[in-house]
């Protein structure tokens, strides 16, 4: 260990290891002590209006905005609106704005999946452009207007992030579907958003497997008659079925189109783009950001966050299939100019290096990760971290889940060094951008705390009654006030928005999340308090799992859990009763895990199927999920009060078949 590692500071209170920023980081940071971070966030709650106005200087406005913030929490009537007259556009602010001056810096370093077969790519800013008009203009051409949602389901090479900015430069709000999700989930976005253009790869490539996009997305398409185009990028060239008049390829219609295009001037309030997420209810929901707000807040965090510094290299892990990718991808890090590594690859191929690798061979500054990927890591031995140099890194972060102290520990001392901090991001696709973290020059950081407030972001413990807790306390993590990168509304259902998030606790926003407290005012992410299960650092709800599991023609009944995992944070628990004349085989558990997976996608296979003649209920009905939790996680001595059971010996009955199980 470095020394400044054991150094606890006496201003911290209790027994946890603190690291505090090394003078050397501090010196050089935008923000340099606790105080000047205390000193700012205040002004920023106490004058959000002063605070955001002067923010919104950093990206180019094509007219000026007059009001800054006009928002109701009123739940309902919520309406959240930030600087409502202004006019921008979001790719010139990512794309255009930096030609004058950094035409050919680098801003992408396409890093493939095979570094033995394939050599990285650099798109300067200029290529960006280039590419990014082309793909427009083939939008254009091919009737995409205004207004219109295109769906995106790529792989990571760079055409995705073509395809998103040239939406936002003719001003089509983008829906991208992960390419890892089924047919069934990508069908049940399209059909959502009314998305009449889809755009897609021939397969994508991951480790040693091809994905077969191309293939998915025509399955899909059964369900979605009103989609009339279908642009086709060829990634792998492998063979696929094609319907003329439908299908076009990007390769050809790219000499079809001119280099130029002119930016559509949106309001900064019109749609950026529509990203689904899992709730605890139904089917996932179209979470829409807009233009203006976000942009702001996501270069302004991209920046403060990571300590990012002009020239520096950014790589954050993520796939742009998700929140993470939108804004620490595409947005934040463009629109502040930045050069970034774009990851096609995974942690583990060619082996269990790549991502030092890639750090030693790229020269990355910022590397920014999700948990599970650091536990898989972890597992393989600390030789594969030790072969590699990785003294270019002076920032790391992770995203997604909570981490385990022993996780952050190995990260912080194996990967970084014992040089480099870590920054816990707390967020969520509905909040746009980082909410909770340490910022690396002035927060001291404490394994597995998410730690302080972002400037602006007011966060408040409540008890389940709505009361809000003071000093070191546990409760429901809620925000008081808005912030420019909040989600505006699900799309097309304002009145699901309104219910989710603003009915629990009238005048707050709820996140849905669980949280501590400490003496010295750190948060700790519990994890969620709703159903909603968070594996391998991706939201999956427990009613979409359950949904599918009913589908299957065999299954009567079935309750989803998760419990913990080493590697994936939860897992995926599945009790399920059978019809009545259906017998538990093995055969039949491999084929319901096979079943999900092919509806909803490979991040939702269930770990456990455990197969019952019945759920333990309330009088009333209600599946009582604290005990299936308990009973899936093996802890079967305090299972609390069962006396509310229609049939409490079904709980002796679960618990002797999951004894059975393990
Ligand atoms: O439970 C929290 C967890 O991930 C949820 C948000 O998931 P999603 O919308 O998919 O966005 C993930 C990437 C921003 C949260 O409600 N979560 C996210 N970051 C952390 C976290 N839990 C603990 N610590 C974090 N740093």
């Amino acid at each position: 260990m470095a020394e400044q590692d054991t150094k606890v500071t006496a201003a911290y209170s209790g027994n946890e290891e603190v690291y505090p920023p090394s003078d050397s980081f501090r010196s050089k940071a935008h923000v340099a002590s606790m105080e000047e971070y205390e000193e700012m966030w205040q002004r920023s709650v106490d004058d959000p209006e002063s605070f955001w106005r002067e923010k919104a200087d950093r990206i180019d406005w094509f007219e000026p905005f007059e009001t800054v913030k006009n928002v109701s929490y009123e739940p309902r009537n919520v309406s959240i609106k930030w600087y409502e007259e202004g006019v921008l556009n979001a790719c010139y602010n990512a794309v255009d704005r930096h030609l004058d001056e950094r035409a050919d810096q680098t801003a992408f370093i396409y890093e493939p999946n095979d570094p033995n077969t394939e050599e990285a790519q650099h798109i300067t800013y200029a290529e960006l452009h280039e590419n990014v008009c082309k793909f427009a203009n083939i939008l254009k051409k091919n009737g995409v207007k205004k207004g219109d949602r295109v769906t995106i389901y790529l792989p990571m090479i760079p055409a995705a992030a073509y395809a998103m900015l040239a939406c936002a430069r003719i001003g089509a709000p983008h829906s991208v579907v992960f390419a890892g999700f089924s047919p069934d989930s990508l069908s049940d976005r399209i059909l959502d958003c009314e998305s009449t253009f889809l755009i897609t790869a021939d397969e994508g490539v991951r480790a040693t497997k091809t994905v077969p996009l191309k293939e998915n997305a025509d399955q899909a398409l059964e369900k979605c008659p009103d989609v009339e185009t279908v642009l086709v990028v060829q990634r792998t060239g492998g063979d696929i079925d094609w319907t003329e008049g439908r299908d076009i390829w990007y390769h050809e219609e790219l000499s079809t189109v001119d280099a130029e295009c002119e930016c559509e001037p949106m309001n900064a309030e019109d749609p950026l783009f529509i990203l689904y997420t899992s709730g605890s209810t139904g089917k996932p929901k179209g979470v829409l950001h807009t233009t203006g707000g976000y942009c702001v807040f996501t270069s302004l965090t991209h920046e403060y966050v990571f300590d990012y510094h002009e020239g520096d290299v950014f790589w954050c892990t993520a796939d742009v299939g998700w929140i993470t990718g939108h804004s620490y991808i595409v947005y934040g890090p463009l629109i502040n100019g930045a050069t970034q590594v774009f990851f096609e690859g995974t942690p583990t191929y060619p082996d269990a290096s790549r991502l030092w690798d890639v750090v030693d061979k790229h020269d990355v500054n910022i590397f920014y990760t999700a948990p599970t990927a650091i536990r898989a890591l972890m597992r393989q031995g600390d030789e594969y971290v030790e072969k590699t140099d990785r003294s270019s890194l002076r920032v790391l972060g992770t995203v997604g889940e909570p981490i385990n102290p022993e996780a952050w520990r190995w990260y912080y001392n194996k990967v970084g060094n014992g040089k480099c901090p870590i920054v816990d991001t707390w967020w969520q696709t509905e909040t746009g951008g980082i909410m909770i973290t340490p910022l690396p020059g002035a927060v001291a950081q404490k394994p597995g705390a998410a730690s302080k407030p972002f400037f602006g972001i007011q966060p408040e413990v409540v008890d389940n009654a709505g009361n809000i807790q003071e000093g070191a306390c546990e409760g429901v993590l809620t925000i008081a006030d808005s912030w420019p990168g909040q989600m505006r509304t699900v799309y097309k259902n304002h009145e699901r928005f309104q219910n989710t998030y603003f009915s629990q606790f009238p005048g707050k926003y709820f996140t849905g999340d669980g949280c501590r407290r400490d003496e010295d005012g750190y948060y700790w992410i519990t994890g969620r308090v709703d159903d909603v299960l968070n594996v391998s650092g991706h939201r999956i709800g427990t009613a979409e799992l359950e949904s599918a599991l009913v589908a299957h023609d065999q299954v009567a009944e079935a309750a989803v859990v998760g419990f913990p995992h080493e590697v994936k944070g939860q897992g995926i628990y599945a009790y399920v009763t059978l019809l009545k004349d259906v017998d538990p085989s093995e055969e039949l558990r491999d084929e319901l895990v096979q079943y999900v997976r092919e509806h909803i996608g490979p991040i939702a296979k269930p770990d456990f199927i455990q197969f019952t003649p019945s759920l333990p209920k309330t009088r009333s009905g209600k599946i009582m999920r604290r005990i299936i939790r308990k009973i899936a996680a093996g802890e079967f001595d305090d299972l609390g009060d069962t006396s509310t059971l229609a049939d409490p010996g079904v709980v002796e009955e679960l618990i002797d078949e999951r004894k059975g199980m393990s």
